[in-house]
């Protein structure tokens, strides 16, 4: 049988490896601005901080989690996602001791066994941020602006940022009781894993696509009106720094994330390009969580945001530029591009040679392949006057140029 790569993966060719580092510098760059240090963690983790950070209910832990046993006999989980380790090593190191604020910013890919489709997939690859030890409505506004200026760095156009505060505590147990009283009919004919889940987690229910479930819970009053005091204060502040930064928003009540951990705002960045998974990010609060995992109580927010989502919505946009093509092809008597190659690469121009010497033909043949701007030829001729041809290959027009003048010729024209 011809070996493929597994159902859900997708291998990155050379030919598309540039989009990619296009995507991870633009998102360095931006989150260098603003001073997040980049963070890295293991690929795999103990599978209870899974369990206890994304939680029971959500499908990621029911249903996606790659767990397996090692030869150790510990359970192990692939990271479905970023936040958990982060917040696991800032625990261990103690990173963020009270009144230290933490800005972390990350590349990392994550395994979820989904059902593929365009723009799902089970390794996938996110860029986030965490900033860890802020209970600040401007902590949440920075990660929105962040998240926006990065979109706006790619040049995507047609971009939104949804967004929606799911409250806390008493706010919930009184959600819960509302959402409970339209649905609680209908949770009898369901099965008993799905009521144990709603149970746990009525938000759950807003997930569902379920239509009997979808019209019981329709003119159910929005979770915004079960706000307290403090989470509705937050919630306006943020709205207020958004629109004073510029950042373009819309509410969305239905919002309310595939992970337990979040507390108040939580949001997600929406393109039209993308079908039906059409987020190209998600993120938000999470208070809970440092405390959950075992350290103090340290509130935080984050964000992260899909690298092969956006390459997709880049692509139907048009806003890669063309495949960066090798500077200069550099052919003729093997002894003179062996001795021109090496000032050339010294003063950073790119050079490709053919290790087997084919023809002049081929060789050219090779030039276009690669993308080449320039072929240098070393003939005999030219090579006997300390001289080589330099040859355009966008417009065919072919110059002499004297050998100690070759750098600063190229560095001139490239
Ligand atoms: P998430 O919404 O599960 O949040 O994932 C964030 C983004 O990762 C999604 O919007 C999507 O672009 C991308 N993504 C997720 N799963 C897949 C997949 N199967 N295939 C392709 N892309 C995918 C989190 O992961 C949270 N850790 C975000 C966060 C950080 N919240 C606070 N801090």
């Amino acid at each position: 049988m011809r070996l493929q790569s597994p159902r859900g993966t997708q291998d990155v060719l050379p030919a598309d490896a540039f989009k990619w580092h296009h995507v991870e510098s633009t998102f360095r760059e931006i989150v260098g601005r603003y001073g997040y240090l980049d963070i890295r963690t293991p690929t795999f983790e103990d599978t209870e901080l899974f369990t206890r950070s994304a939680g029971e209910t959500s499908d990621i832990v029911t249903k996606e989690m790659y767990e397996f046993r090692d030869k150790g006999d510990r359970s192990i989980t692939l990271k479905p996602e970023g936040t958990a380790g982060i917040i696991r090593a800032v625990i261990q190191y103690s990173l963020c001791p009270p009144g230290v604020i933490g800005r972390f910013s990350y590349v990392t890919p994550i395994f979820r066994y989904e059902r593929p489709q365009k723009g799902r997939l089970r390794e996938a690859h996110q860029v986030g941020l965490e900033l860890v030890g802020s209970a600040s409505p401007r902590a949440d506004a920075e990660v929105i602006e962040i998240t926006y200026r990065f979109y706006e760095a790619l040049g995507l156009t047609g971009v939104r940022v949804e967004l929606n505060s799911i409250g806390r505590g008493d706010c919930r147990a009184r959600f819960r009781e509302a959402l409970l009283a339209k649905t609680s009919s209908l949770l009898v004919e369901m099965g008993d894993d799905f009521r144990d889940r709603v149970e746990k987690n009525p938000l759950r229910l807003l997930d569902s696509k379920d239509p009997s479930v979808r019209e019981a819970i329709d003119g159910l009053p929005p979770i915004t009106d079960f706000l307290e005091a403090d989470s509705c204060s937050k919630f306006e502040e943020l709205q207020s720094l958004l629109t004073e930064s510029q950042i373009p928003f819309v509410l969305k009540p239905g919002i309310v994330r595939g992970l337990d951990y979040y507390t108040d705002t939580v949001f997600e960045v929406i393109s039209s390009n993308l079908g039906a998974q059409d987020a190209l990010c998600g993120g938000g609060r999470y208070d809970g969580l440092v405390k959950e995992l075992g350290g103090k109580d340290t509130p935080s927010v984050g964000v992260a945001m899909g690298i092969e989502r956006a390459i997709i919505v880049l692509d139907e946009q048009g806003l890669f530029p063309s495949v960066p093509g090798v500077d200069v092809f550099l052919l003729g008597i093997a002894g003179a591009v062996h001795t021109v190659a090496a000032p050339l690469r010294n003063a950073g121009i790119s050079v490709l040679t053919d290790p087997d010497s084919r023809s002049m033909k081929s060789q050219l043949g090779q030039a276009d392949r690669a993308g080449a701007r320039f072929a240098v030829i070393a003939g005999e001729e030219e090579w006997a006057r300390n001289a080589v041809q330099v040859r355009d290959l966008g417009s065919s027009t072919q110059t002499e140029v004297a050998i100690d003048r070759l750098v600063a010729y190229l560095k001139a024209v490239l």
